[in-house]
């Protein structure tokens, strides 16, 4: 049901990945809600961008308190997405066209109408009881240690439950109750969670909260916070010691592996790896050959977009990462704002720089829908938000933004979905920017991602030779080598340009210049890429 491999070739390393967010792809039924049945509809333009497999946001059972990250039955699809059929056939038929399916998988919590939590909340006696982490009150009344709510950091972690006299952990919404991983039953219900998928040809997971899933058993205090705190200290940074990244946690992932691993052809586990320390988030790749195969680099997320912030966080992964160990690279996700807008302030120019830098360095790209075309963020008012981060801090922070549906059309209901049909998040300005036009432009920033993703394809050292910064990097001039090939980003406004430079432009940011000779010198433009054959 997967995809033959290629000889020599390694679908997740040395191709492109792309992610959807289903509720906002395509609405195949005219209910405004993105789904399966439209995911398949839209195959060809993945097969026509060159990628080699998909991320999907959870497609299981949801109440949709968080948008499918609240699970309430991990072995079944939302009745908003489809059928358990439809995800088949979605695996069939991706399968065709030679890509893979990788899922979500939320393992660090639940919601609380799973029937695990409902029976474990039904009395401290309840078999189930101990499937989450529960504690009793301090002396007080007031709870069990000093954890922040990840999603509100101005609350505790935990939610008292009157009946029972105790307090539940939830880092996320109360109703997002987390699982206690030190329960060996938790354990074998995940695997056959995990079979269950791999079985119907699901080419692997990324893991939802990878870092934190295993809590300290002692559920001893934090670091204390302080006011002045950036609330990313109590999030992913150095005051989250003993609700994420403990040593035990790497246990799990090895076992996730062993399973990944003893499939044909193997699986793969891709991390959400939320830690903000570059030592830290090399530990879970383990050896290197026994945790995750992909571990996200936030590091590089949450940089600033200019040579000197991207090249440090590129350069210490390359120097922190175990040998065999492989990195990705994405400018953002559902829970970013767009790198297109966060980064580039929605400037085209900028954003082709942005994508030679994915597709030129060593390591996975994963593009986030949209991505393809400059899809820039969309305003979602005070009135539409929908996302419960942005319900708590405001349209500023929270995240609807970034999840509005595709443009694949200029006309009424952007191809996304009937004309009239009011879409479940708004749709933005599709007629600016949107598929079908930028198809029929061969200078488009379609044209362009898919024209690099295919070079990277057509050639072995841009997917495999090791990254080397060039000499003539500063703190403006990015420029690195990948074997015989040079690839340099001009991130500053002005003219620039690199001596000692022989040579064939394979790929520029302006089009233009594909194919031109370097003769000595190559001279870039105020933010303007290329990738040069030397
Ligand atoms: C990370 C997911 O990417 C995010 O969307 C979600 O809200 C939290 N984990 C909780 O599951």
């Amino acid at each position: 049901m997967m995809p033959e491999g290629e000889p020599g070739r390694t679908w997740w390393k040395h191709g492109t990945l792309y992610q959807i967010y289903p509720r906002s792809y395509q609405d195949s039924n005219g209910d405004g809600v993105g789904d399966l049945r439209g995911i398949i509809n839209r195959l060809d333009h993945l097969q026509n961008l060159g990628v080699d497999g998909i991320w999907l946001d959870p497609i299981t059972v949801s109440p949709n308190d968080d948008w499918g990250y609240d699970v309430s039955d991990y072995c079944d699809v939302d009745p908003a997405l489809g059928t358990l059929a439809d995800a088949e056939e979605l695996v069939t038929e991706a399968a065709k066209r030679g890509i893979r399916i990788i899922l979500d998988l939320v393992p660090n919590h639940s919601s609380d109408q799973h029937p695990w939590f409902k029976e474990a909340i039904s009395s401290r006696d309840s078999a189930k009881r101990d499937w989450y982490v529960w504690a009793d009150p301090k002396p007080d009344g007031s709870p069990p240690n000093n954890w922040r709510n990840i999603f509100d950091p101005r609350r505790p972690a935990w939610t008292f439950d009157e009946a029972s006299g105790q307090y539940y952990l939830n880092q996320f919404l109360a109703s997002q109750p987390d699982l206690n991983w030190w329960n060996p039953l938790v354990r074998d219900a995940f695997d056959d969670i995990l079979r269950f998928w791999f079985d119907r040809g699901v080419a692997g997971f990324r893991i939802d909260v990878c870092h934190a899933v295993v809590k300290d058993a002692e559920l001893r205090d934090n670091p204390p916070t302080t006011s002045d705190d950036h609330w990313y200290e109590q999030m992913h940074g150095v005051k989250q010691v003993y609700n994420a990244s403990r040593p035990e946690v790497h246990d799990v992932i090895r076992r996730w592996r062993t399973l990944a691993d003893s499939y044909t052809p193997k699986r793969i586990l891709v991390g959400e790896t939320y830690v903000l320390d570059p030592n830290r988030l090399a530990e879970f790749y383990g050896n290197g050959d026994d945790e995750l195969n992909l571990a996200f680099n936030f590091h590089l997320v949450h940089a600033e977009f200019n040579a000197a912030e991207l090249r440090s966080a590129v350069e210490l992964a390359e120097k922190l990462l175990p040998a065999n160990a492989w990195p990705t690279w994405t400018g953002g996700n559902h829970d970013n704002h767009r790198w297109m807008s966060r980064w580039c302030g929605n400037d085209p120019a900028k954003a082709r720089v942005g994508m030679v830098m994915f597709m030129g360095l060593r390591g996975t790209p994963f593009l986030y829908y949209g991505d393809e075309i400059a899809m820039p963020d969309t305003e979602v008012g005070p009135d539409r938000i929908l996302d419960p981060v942005g319900k708590t801090h405001g349209p500023r922070l929270g995240r609807d933004n970034e999840r509005t549906p595709m443009h694949w059309t200029a006309s009424a209901g952007a191809g996304y979905s009937e004309a009239g049909v009011e879409p479940w998040l708004p749709y933005g300005d599709y007629a600016a920017c949107n598929v079908a036009d930028q198809t029929a432009d061969v200078d488009s920033m379609l044209e362009f991602t898919r024209e690099l993703i295919a070079l990277r394809r057509a050639t072995p050292e841009l997917q495999t030779a090791p990254y080397i910064t060039h000499p003539a990097s500063d703190d403006r001039l990015w420029a690195w080598t990948r074997g015989s090939l040079l690839v340099a980003l001009n991130m500053t406004n002005e003219q620039t340009e690199i001596a000692g430079t022989n040579g064939t432009c394979l790929l520029h940011t302006d089009r233009s210049l594909d194919g031109m000779a370097v003769d000595g010198r190559l001279s870039l433009s105020p933010w303007s890429a290329a990738i040069i054959q030397t």
